[in-house]
């Protein structure tokens, strides 16, 4: 498990292209991991959890495994490194994040930490080809 540094961009980009089906560039790497708020973990070139500071909570903006190494438990190992962060930090006590509502193994996952849906944004997610309803989570950590 390593801490997300600006250097892992290009890495990023390319586990992020096969993990969704969307247009974020190395540059969007670039432009978060520039900004200190940002910080993250990465498994070698399987997988990395990237997320926000906002005031007291923590947002977690993009997850993934890559699909050769998923259900060997990288997934829960990336989001378990998140909540000891905050666990271990006395400014953060919440975890959100917002999942569609049709992605079933990433639900899963969340549910099987204790987060709880906190509402739904509908139409949220809006491609030419689906438009989906993202669902609200949160884990509080106190
Ligand atoms: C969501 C994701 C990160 C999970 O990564 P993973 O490494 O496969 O997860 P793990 O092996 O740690 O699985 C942990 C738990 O998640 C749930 N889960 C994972 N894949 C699942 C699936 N296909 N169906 C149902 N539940 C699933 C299970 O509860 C699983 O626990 P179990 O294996 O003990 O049953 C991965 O599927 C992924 O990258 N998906 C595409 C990108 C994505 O949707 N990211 C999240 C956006 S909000």
């Amino acid at each position: 498990m390593h801490n997300l540094k600006l250097s892992d961009c290009k890495i990023l980009y390319l586990i992020r292209k096969q993990c969704f089906n969307d247009i974020w560039t190395e540059n969007d790497f670039i432009l978060m991991l520039s900004n200190k708020l940002y910080f993250g973990f990465r498994i070698d070139e399987k997988g990395f959890i990237l997320c926000r500071k906002i005031l007291d909570e923590i947002e977690i903006i993009t997850f993934g495994v890559i699909p050769i190494y998923r259900r060997q438990g990288l997934g829960r190992r990336l989001l378990q490194s998140v909540i000891n962060y905050v666990k271990t930090t006395s400014e953060n006590n919440k975890i959100f994040l917002e999942v569609a509502e049709d992605n079933t193994p990433a639900r899963s996952l969340y549910k099987s930490f204790g987060f709880q849906q906190i509402s739904i944004r509908k139409d949220y997610y809006n491609s030419i080809t689906k438009i989906k309803n993202a669902v609200v989570m949160q884990l509080l950590t106190y």
